[in-house]
C-alpha cells in the first residue's frame, strides 16, 4: 500500500457486496481462469453444464493453484498436482487410489451471474450474501451491445460510483449540459439508492442535445446509468458501470453498454448501430478524464459544497453502510473548520 493511499481515503476495507469478476462470455464451459481481487487470488472456472464457481486457489492438499494446469471435468475441477477432485460447493469427491478425506474442502465464494456479469459477493466479516442482484430485461440485438474493461485505476469503488450524484463535473470535465435532479422515490431495498436527472431548461428549450437519465445503485460496486431524449429518440441508452476492487487502492472498471429500442421504435437497425457505435468511444473518453481526477484526489468527509452540486452528501450516507467496521481513520482528512 502506498502511504498515499491511506491518506487519500478513509476506509480500509473493501466494501460489502456483489462485485462483477468477468462478463459471462469470458468464461466458456470447462474454462478456468485465475484472478485477483479483493487482495487476494481466486479462481474462476465454469462447469460443463455452464455454471460459474469461484473458489480460493489453493488444493488443500498440497498447495497448488487450480488457476493453472486445474482442469473441469464435468461439475468438478480437478487440480493439476496430484488430480483431488472437488464440486461446485467444494467438497472433495475424489482421490486417486483413495477414498476422499471428509474434511478436505475448497472455500467457494457466493456467485451469481446477472445481465451478462459473473458477480461474487464480498463482505470482510464473512457474511452471507444480504441481498441478491436484479436481473433486466434481455438483450434482443446482440450487435448493440458492447463491453469494455479499464484495469489498474488507482482508486476506490465509492469513489468512481459517486460520479453519478456529482452532476456539476458532467459541465466542467465531460462538457456536457447542466444536470437537475433528485431522489427517485422508486428504490428497491436498503441496498439501492436511484437518482433522477434531466438537463436544465430542456422544458422550454427544443436544442437537439438535451436528455434525461436516472443511475440506479445496487450495492457498493454497481450504478445502472440509463439516458433517454432527444439524442436517443425511441430507444433507452443504458450503460452499466461495474466497479471491483482489486487490492486496496487499485480497481477495475467494467462497463455493458447498450441500447435499448423501445415498443415503437422507429429507427431502422442501421441508424441504432450508428448511434451505439459513438456509445463505447464516448464512455471511454469521459472515463479517461475522470480516471486523471480519481487516481489524485483526496476523500474529504466534510466537504465545501455548492447550491450547483448533485446530491454528493446523500450519496455517501448511503453508501457508507456497506462498510461493516466504519472508518479506519479519524474522518478528518481535509475536514473544514
Ligand atoms: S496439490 Fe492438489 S491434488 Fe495434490
Ligand atoms: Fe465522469
Amino acid at each position: 500500500m502506498h502511504e498515499t493511499d491511506a491518506n487519500r481515503f478513509p476506509y480500509a476495507d473493501f466494501p460489502t457486496g456483489w462485485f462483477a469478476i468477468a462478463a459471462s462470455h469470458e468464461i466458456g464451459a470447462g474454462e478456468v481462469k485465475p484472478l485477483h481481487n479483493f487482495g487476494v487470488d481466486l479462481v474462476l472456472y465454469r462447469t460443463e453444464s455452464g455454471q460459474a464457481v469461484v473458489t480460493d486457489p489453493y488444493c488443500p492438499h498440497l498447495g497448488a493453484h487450480l488457476g493453472y494446469g486445474g482442469k473441469v471435468e464435468g461439475d468438478s475441477i480437478r487440480c493439476p498436482f496430484h488430480h483431488w477432485k472437488f464440486d461446485t460447493t467444494g467438497r472433495c469427491t475424489s482421490v486417486p487410489f483413495a477414498p476422499a478425506p471428509a474434511k478436505a474442502r475448497l472455500r467457494i465464494w457466493p456467485t451469481a451471474e446477472h445481465n451478462d456479469m459473473i458477480l461474487v459477493w464480498y463482505d470482510a466479516q464473512g457474511r452471507a450474501p444480504l441481498w441478491e442482484m436484479p436481473d433486466f430485461e434481455q438483450t434482443l440485438a446482440p450487435e448493440l451491445q458492447g463491453f469494455a474493461t479499464y484495469n489498474d485505476i488507482k482508486t476506490y469503488p465509492q469513489e468512481i460510483l459517486e460520479n453519478g450524484a456529482d452532476w456539476l463535473h458532467f459541465n466542467t470535465i465531460h462538457t456536457t449540459r447542466q444536470l437537475e435532479g433528485g431522489i427517485d422515490p422508486k428504490s428497491h431495498g436498503d441496498h439501492t439508492l436511484v437518482f433522477w436527472f434531466q438537463t436544465k431548461g430542456m422544458d422550454n428549450d427544443s436544442a437537439m442535445d438535451h436528455f434525461r437519465g436516472e443511475v440506479a445503485y445496487y450495492g457498493p460496486g454497481y450504478a445502472r446509468n440509463l439516458s433517454w431524449g432527444k439524442p436517443f429518440p425511441n430507444m433507452t441508452v443504458e450503460n452499466s458501470v461495474y466497479a471491483t476492487p482489486v487490492d486496496r487502492g487499485t480497481l477495475q472498471i467494467r462497463s455493458m453498454h447498450r441500447i435499448v429500442p423501445s415498443a415503437d421504435n422507429q429507427v431502422p437497425l442501421d441508424g441504432l448501430k450508428q448511434i451505439f457505435a459513438g456509445l463505447g468511444p464516448e464512455i471511454t473518453r469521459q472515463l479517461e478524464q475522470d480516471v486523471v481526477i480519481w487516481e489524485k484526489k483526496a476523500y474529504f468527509a466534510q466537504p465545501m459544497l455548492a447550491a450547483s452540486d448533485g446530491p454528493i452528501l446523500k450519496y455517501r450516507k448511503w453508501y457508507q453502510q456497506f462498510y461493516p467496521n466504519g472508518p479506519a481513520q479519524s474522518a478528518a482528512i481535509g475536514k473544514v473548520a
